[in-house]
């Protein structure tokens, strides 16, 4: 008899669109879909609703595993909605192994939005439905093979095809990174570099590496298949337009054509500029984003802002340019600097205070950094991209931290601070300017346990900072440049309009 096809089963908390989702994916696949709580339903011959009352939670999550182990069983090839609590059952999570899991996000106001409308028993009460829903996200973390930001379903056709080569990742985790210009799979695991995913271009179009030559010597060996290497200087300081021109001049004697694509390995500088230079050579090329640093892995490579510095300002010319796919080792991370994890871990900070939820647990636990955070950062940065691509609003949250911070980089000449470093002091700044007294006081802690400063220097001259932030270009027209602040781990708000007095005052306390 033929082995049996591994189904494709949809996970998520109530609310996050599996019936909907597993509808879509069976229809473009021409699959048989089978909605769990629907034969749950049929088996009792009552509703879920009717059966809770009656029988009560226990006997229901009984009679939910014997069918799900069930239609687990028996699916060959096909497309699973799975109720929401079925993975309390380890039975059930163990027979999953053998299986694609797709897990849905779905945001904690959506999800409430959605199952209060419903005859759902455990969406009656708002605090037990948000304790069950932060309850619930590690074990789904924990047995997806995907995972899909939340954005209308429809809109993730694209991912099928990668979705069902899942399995020849060899255990990778794969992220579904949705923008307006195109999705793009992000694949995470420890060890990636030695066993790859499936590449996403054809053996035809060839692999130009770019690459620094601090990554050169440790990992850009690591990547097959390599038609061309091409290194720059290390450093922020080497982000720049010349940069660029050596690097166009390479491509050119190496040959490279529109049918080739670039391979950016390294941290964000060279995910920066290798990924702006696919965007102008020629008018574009793909780029594949190897990020080998914490920075890179938690945010840069992710979200398509490619671009290089200009003396006066950082981050001035680029491109919005989607990498093709991003591959995410985070056992490159083992050669990185000290400083260099530290500098990252400025942003793993910064997202876990977008986030909030299960990362700022984790990060304000003083947790180390491992490979869970990192995939929860992405999550984190892939959702708001998946939101807004081109800043026109809720991005603009990513920028936390961030105004003060490039100012801090722009008047020391990219050179006093590492870009994370500079982060980390920009953040404490937001905090101040945000009100929040006590969580300042308590990432400056976080930070300073890491190594990152939390003072300035004294040579830095707070008037040039202050200065250099309203040249942000975040700054629209005339209008001043607008902030970031948290309301609370998990609440921050953009585009606020801050008083400069208000805005002097947090640098100057940087500065001790
Ligand atoms: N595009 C975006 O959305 C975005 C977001 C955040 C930051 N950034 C940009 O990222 C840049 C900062 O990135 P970064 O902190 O990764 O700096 P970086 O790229 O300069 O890397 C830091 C240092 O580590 C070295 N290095 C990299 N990987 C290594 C490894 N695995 N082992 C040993 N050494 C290694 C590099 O050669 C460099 O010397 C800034 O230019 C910032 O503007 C971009």
């Amino acid at each position: 008899m033929p082995e049996k096809r591994p189904a494709i089963v949809l996970i998520g908390f109530m609310g996050a669109g599996k019936t909907t989702g597993a509808r879509m994916v069976a229809g473009a696949l021409r699959a048989r879909m089978v909605d769990t709580d629907k034969r749950i339903e049929k088996h009792v011959g009552m509703t879920i609703p009717q059966y809770f009352g009656r029988h009560g939670e226990a006997s229901f999550r009984e009679v939910e595993e014997h069918i799900t182990l069930e239609v687990l069983d028996r699916a060959d090839g096909d497309v699973v909605s799975l109720g929401g609590g079925t993975l309390q059952s380890a039975k059930v999570r163990e027979a999953l192994r053998a299986h694609i899991v797709v897990l849905l996000q779905v945001s904690l106001p959506t999800a409430w939005r959605r199952a209060k409308r419903s005859s759902r028993p455990l969406a009656k009460d708002k605090g037990a439905f948000e304790a069950r829903y932060h309850e619930r996200q590690a074990t789904y973390e924990a047995v997806a093979d995907v995972i899909l930001p939340e954005v209308d379903r429809q809109l993730l056709r694209p991912a099928i095809p990668v979705i069902q080569s899942v399995k020849e990742a060899k255990g990778a985790q794969l992220l579904w990174a949705h923008t307006d210009s195109g999705g793009y799979p992000v694949w995470l695991r420890p060890g990636l570099l030695r066993d790859l995913p499936p590449w996403p271009l054809p053996e035809t179009s060839r692999r130009i590496a770019v690459t620094d030559e601090n990554v050169a010597e440790h990992h850009a060996g690591r990547v097959p298949g390599l038609a061309g290497l091409i290194e720059f200087p290390a450093g922020e300081a080497h982000k720049t337009l010349a940069t660029c021109e050596a690097v166009w001049g390479a491509m050119i004697q190496q040959g490279a054509t529109r049918s080739d694509h670039v391979v950016a390995i390294g941290g964000g500088v060279v995910g920066d500029l290798a990924g702006f230079v696919a965007a102008t050579f020629q008018r574009g090329l793909p780029v594949v984003q190897v990020p080998t640093t914490l920075v890179a892995q938690v945010d840069s490579a992710y979200g398509g802002k490619t671009g290089v510095d200009l003396p006066a300002a950082k981050n001035y010319v680029g491109a919005y340019h989607q990498p093709a796919a991003v591959m995410v080792d985070p056992d490159a991370l083992e050669t990185l600097p000290r400083e260099e994890l530290a500098a990252g871990y400025a942003e793993v900070v910064k997202t876990a205070l977008i986030a909030g939820g299960a990362l700022w647990e984790q990060v304000s636990s003083g947790a180390p950094v491992d490979p869970l955070t990192v995939m929860r950062c992405a999550r984190t940065k892939l959702q708001v991209v998946a939101d807004d691509e081109r800043d026109g609003g809720r991005r603009q949250v990513l920028n936390l931290g961030h105004t003060i911070g490039h100012a801090i980089e722009t008047v020391t000449d990219y050179r006093r601070y590492r870009h994370g470093e500079a982060v980390g002091l920009g953040l404490l700044a937001a905090l101040r300017l945000s009100g929040q007294d006590a969580l300042r006081d308590q990432v400056s802690g976080l930070l300073a346990n890491a190594g990152l400063p939390t003072t300035m220097d004294a040579a830095v001259d707070v008037d040039e900072v202050h200065e250099a932030t309203a040249k942000d270009k975040k700054r629209l027209g005339s209008a001043p440049v607008p902030f970031v602040v948290v309301r609370e781990p998990g609440d921050v708000r953009f585009g606020q309009q801050l008083a400069a007095k208000d805005v002097r005052r947090a640098v100057a306390e940087l500065a001790g």
